[in-house]
């Protein structure tokens, strides 16, 4: 079956409600977002309000490999700024799946979606400025870097600077994974 966000190695898709005791797992361990996010433990009653939530505005995809195991999360939502809205992703692997590509894959096809589907100038993203990983995932997808966000973050008792990074629809320019959209 031809599935629309459909990279070499990964697959994104929509969350279903069957994903999420899975995800409710994710989201306790603090090895999922790992030691650059803040922590966090949700009860599954709350990740189910949030979920019946969700709006065209921001939702949220599971990464799967080609065999269908799941990997990770990415996800886009919108932040209310009053001159406009942005669109931002936010995305994490389990440990085990990093360091392979995965990642990089994943906000590919995401900003490929995006600039498809929506009618957007650019989509941003923000991360610890100590997560070199997430910076180089954000290079790797064409994500530049505008600036430092100080004490933005308050992660493990301490607040930590944040990058912002964005790419802007003519800097995409078009698809590198979903060329094959009809
Ligand atoms: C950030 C994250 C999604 C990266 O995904 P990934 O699949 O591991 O990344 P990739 O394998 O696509 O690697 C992309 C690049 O980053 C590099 N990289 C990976 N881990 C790195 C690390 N710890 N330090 C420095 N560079 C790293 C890779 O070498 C690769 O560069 P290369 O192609 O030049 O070799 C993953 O580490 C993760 O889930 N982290 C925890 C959650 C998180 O921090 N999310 C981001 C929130 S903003």
């Amino acid at each position: 079956m031809f599935r629309l966000l459909e990279g070499k190695d990964v697959n994104l898709r929509v969350m279903e409600k069957e994903d999420l005791p899975l995800f409710a797992e994710w989201v306790n361990l603090p090895e999922f977002f790992g030691e650059y996010n803040p922590l966090r433990q949700t009860s599954k009653a709350e990740i189910e309000k949030n979920y019946d939530k969700s709006t065209l505005e921001q939702t949220g995809f599971i990464i799967e490999k080609k065999d269908g195991s799941k990997i990770g999360f990415i996800c886009h939502f919108i932040l209310v700024h009053p001159a406009g809205k942005l669109l931002e992703i936010g995305y994490s692997l389990v440990p085990n799946e990093r360091g392979k590509g995965n990642g990089t894959e994943a906000v590919e096809i995401m900003v490929d979606y995006l600039f498809l589907s929506k009618d957007i100038m650019r989509v941003q993203a923000c991360t610890d400025t100590r997560n070199l990983a997430s910076q180089k995932v954000l290079e790797k997808a064409g994500f530049k870097k505008e600036g430092t966000m100080r004490k933005c973050l308050f992660i493990r008792g301490q607040l930590r600077d944040a990058c912002l990074y964005s790419v802007l629809r003519e800097e995409w320019k078009e698809p590198k994974i979903l060329t094959r959209t009809a």
